[in-house]
């Protein structure tokens, strides 16, 4: 037994060794990456990469409105990013009769450019490691509520001291579980206004079934624009606002990406977990995972029944459909992929190394020869809080509409104060123009019968001291689940929009109060959720600082028990650098994915008329006739997507692919069916992220929307690399 362990150590540790994986800080590669890198093939050096004090690639990512990545590719701040990070902003700004979604959309000059309100691009102008600072004053034996604001103080002077421009932000960020800070100077334009996008035929082609699969056949792109006040600083949306001219944009290669070659993934990765315990991954495997799944699955299919039935239905929740999926899928790949790639004996594996090196080492055995026990059994305890946290939450408040928009009023309604009522009334509006928001696509049918699903989950599955036995009792009393959700229906204000805004518009305050929390469904809600604070939100509170405790000090134990081993810090949206190279993996003996696809399998999965798999009739004009111009590969085919051997997580989506000289080769947007599991567990020779290929982006901009126009303003290269195979 120990020896197998042992052996499995080795592989994994061989496999370490040989891989790049990690998500890098940027203002660190020249001492941590830089020799990788250029061994790897990188023709940059780390000075090119990240420069605080002169223009490098870095001026040319940004935040993309909050969650996913973006870069400029003019000088004149024109910015590439995936199709479903600028989806919300693509379906705000259609009409029925300018349908963007639906047709695509090419702005065709600088006045057709659609302010895109509320969306942002942060900027990073530079990064510094402010860990001795912020830990000033933290002693070992310190509480945790104590050391938390010690650290607090520490960064609020942090910031007041720092210079910085008046249009910078200042943000400080824990790495390493909290054992290192890290402060960031940024600077975010509000001024982002659409420039085009295909339509979803292309920029979703595959959609739900074929997310997080690969091969893959999506023209997952959209472009805006950034604009700046005269100074070229950010502003608020302005007719006079200038475009933003970026210290560095992307050049674009006609090149694309060959097996083999050198590739870095330049973004804001959002979290990651790679350093937790066995007995944590299990839990999130066997436990969470799995939960969360069956809860989705059963939402999803009562979703999908109506959408199929009706086009109205499907109109109004594709989106919600497809950002339900998103997540349900993915834990799916994950809980599969830590299975059959044995996730948990790696881990134990690495543990059982990790115990034998600090009981050769006295000191070390001291300090930490109780964390993996401690954790093991914290884990048991927590397990079924956390387990009861999610019944909870994806029961009663992500996966149906009307308990999740009620709790979103919770506060608002048990707030009220017949002594002060000013406070209430002051929220009104922002509750009426939250409705009016949530009303638009909402369809009272579909979500009965969710509510229906979610409240059987519920009563049928959670604990009863939990709330479950009170949710069973009133569907026995009601004659079921859907009696009871469509009583429920009949009798709440929420069910329709005319109900709840006559009472928000004509009556008094204290009526609106009354009549809210007597409502069916918002007691629902407030007794579930008075269940979850009490029994389970409690335990949490008490149970997760310990862990995170735990978990920061054996953090910093595997980087000094393992010195020969170089530890990335976990992805916490911040900017980060990942690179490897292009390559196809094996999923499973005899099978082997190729690294790229084309226009043929694309038009292989055309169904026509189908809402995830048509294809438009231009398209297919431009597959039949060959006209691929310049875009096409030397061997004419025309490229749609990549994979390769960069790590990247969600936040990641928009991010550029880069070659060894710097130029985008692709646009990331997902990672493979078989290496989602790549938050807990980054398996080399399986994650691969996937990319659109630049060519195939340049070739639906130009010959496919007649936008071509846009391409002047681009720079495309070509040429720079020939390299043997
Ligand atoms: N799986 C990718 C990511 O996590 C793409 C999601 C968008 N596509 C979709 N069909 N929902 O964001
Ligand atoms: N699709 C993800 C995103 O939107 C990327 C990923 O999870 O690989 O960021």
């Amino acid at each position: 037994m120990q020896k197998r362990f042992f052996l499995l150590f080795l592989l994994a540790l061989l496999c370490t060794a040989a891989s790049s994986q990690g998500m890098w800080i940027p203002s660190l590669l020249e001492k941590q990456n830089e020799k990788e890198m250029k061994a790897l093939g990188l023709k940059l050096s780390a000075d090119d990469i990240y420069a605080p004090a002169h223009s490098s690639i870095k001026d040319a990512i940004c935040q993309f409105d909050g969650g996913c990545t973006g870069e400029m590719i003019s000088p004149e701040g024109l910015l590439l990013t995936n199709h479903h990070c600028g989806f919300d902003a693509i379906q705000q700004l259609s009409t029925l009769e300018n349908n963007f979604v639906e047709n695509g959309y090419w702005a065709k000059n600088r006045s057709s450019e659609l302010p895109a309100e509320g969306v942002t691009a942060m900027f990073v102008s530079r990064i510094e490691d402010v860990t001795l600072v912020v830990l000033q004053g933290i002693t070992d034996g310190m509480a945790e509520r104590e050391r938390q604001s010690q650290i607090d103080k520490n960064i609020a002077s942090l910031k007041s001291s720092t210079k910085k421009e008046k249009w910078e932000d200042i943000e400080v960020r824990p790495f390493y579980n909290g054992n290192q800070y890290y402060m960031f100077i940024t600077q975010t334009f509000k001024d982002v206004r659409f420039v085009g996008a295909p339509p979803s035929s292309i920029g979703k082609f595959g959609a739900d079934t074929d997310n997080w699969v690969w091969p893959r056949h999506t023209g997952d792109f959209s472009i805006f624009r950034v604009y700046a006040d005269k100074d070229n600083h950010p502003a608020a949306y302005s007719k006079d606002n200038k475009p933003y001219q970026p210290g560095h944009f992307l050049p674009i290669s006609l090149d694309g990406a060959d097996e083999g070659d050198f590739s870095m993934v330049y973004g804001f990765p959002g979290a990651t977990n790679e350093y937790l315990t066995e007995a944590a991954i299990r839990q999130t495997g066997e436990v969470l995972d799995p939960a969360r799944v069956a809860i989705r699955d059963r939402a999803l299919k009562v979703m999908d029944g109506f959408m199929r039935k009706d086009p109205a239905v499907k109109i109004s929740y594709v989106a919600r459909y497809a950002s339900i999926a998103n997540a349900w899928k993915k834990w799916l790949g994950e809980m599969q992929g830590l299975k059959t790639y044995k996730a948990f004996d790696k881990k134990a594996a690495y543990e059982a190394e990790f115990t034998k090196r600090i009981q050769q080492n006295p000191d070390w055995n001291t300090r930490y020869k109780n964390l993996l026990p401690r954790l093991r059994q914290l884990y048991k305890d927590i397990e079924p809080y956390a387990l009861g946290r999610d019944y909870y939450l994806e029961t009663m408040i992500r996966n149906n509409e009307i308990l999740g928009t009620v709790s979103g009023l919770g506060s608002w309604i048990n707030g009220y104060d017949p002594k002060n009522e000013t406070e209430f009334v002051n929220k009104m509006s922002r509750v009426k123009a939250g409705l009016e928001g949530f009303y638009e696509d909402y369809h009272p049918q579909v979500d009965e019968a969710v509510l229906a699903a979610m409240m059987e989950m519920y009563g049928e599955n959670a604990r009863a001291e939990w709330g479950a036995a009170d949710v069973k009792k009133m569907a026995g009393e009601a004659g079921g689940y859907a009696k009871l959700a469509k009583n429920i229906f009949e009798q709440s204000v929420f069910a329709q929009k005319s109900k709840i805004m006559t009472i928000l518009e004509t009556k008094k305050p204290a009526e609106v109060a009354e009549a809210l929390r007597n409502d069916p469904a918002f007691k629902l809600w407030d007794k579930l959720q008075g269940y979850y604070n009490t029994q389970i939100q409690g335990k949490l509170q008490e149970l997760q600082p310990q862990i995170n405790l735990l978990q920061r000090q054996y953090m910093a134990a595997q980087m000094e028990v393992f010195k020969e081993k170089k530890f990335f810090p976990d992805a916490n949206s911040t900017l980060r650098l990942t690179y490897g190279k292009i390559k196809g993996f094996s999923p499973k003996d005899a099978v082997q994915y190729e690294f790229q696809t084309d226009l043929d399998g694309v038009m292989e999965k055309y169904i026509p008329g189908d809402y995830e798999f048509d294809v438009p009739q231009k398209l297919i004009d431009l597959w039949k006739t060959k006209d691929y111009g310049q875009y096409a590969t030397a061997d004419g085919r025309m490229p749609v997507a990549c994979i390769g051997t960069n790590h990247t997580t969600g936040g990641n989506s928009g991010s550029p692919a880069l070659d060894a000289n710097g130029n985008l080769i692709g646009l990331n947007f997902d990672r493979v069916w078989e290496g989602t599991m790549s938050d807990l567990n980054y398996d080399p020779a399986i994650c691969r992220n996937i990319m659109v290929d630049s060519r195939y982006i340049l070739f639906i901009v130009d010959k496919y929307g007649g936008a071509g126009y846009l391409l002047n303003e681009m720079k495309l290269v070509k040429g720079k690399k020939k390299k043997k195979k």
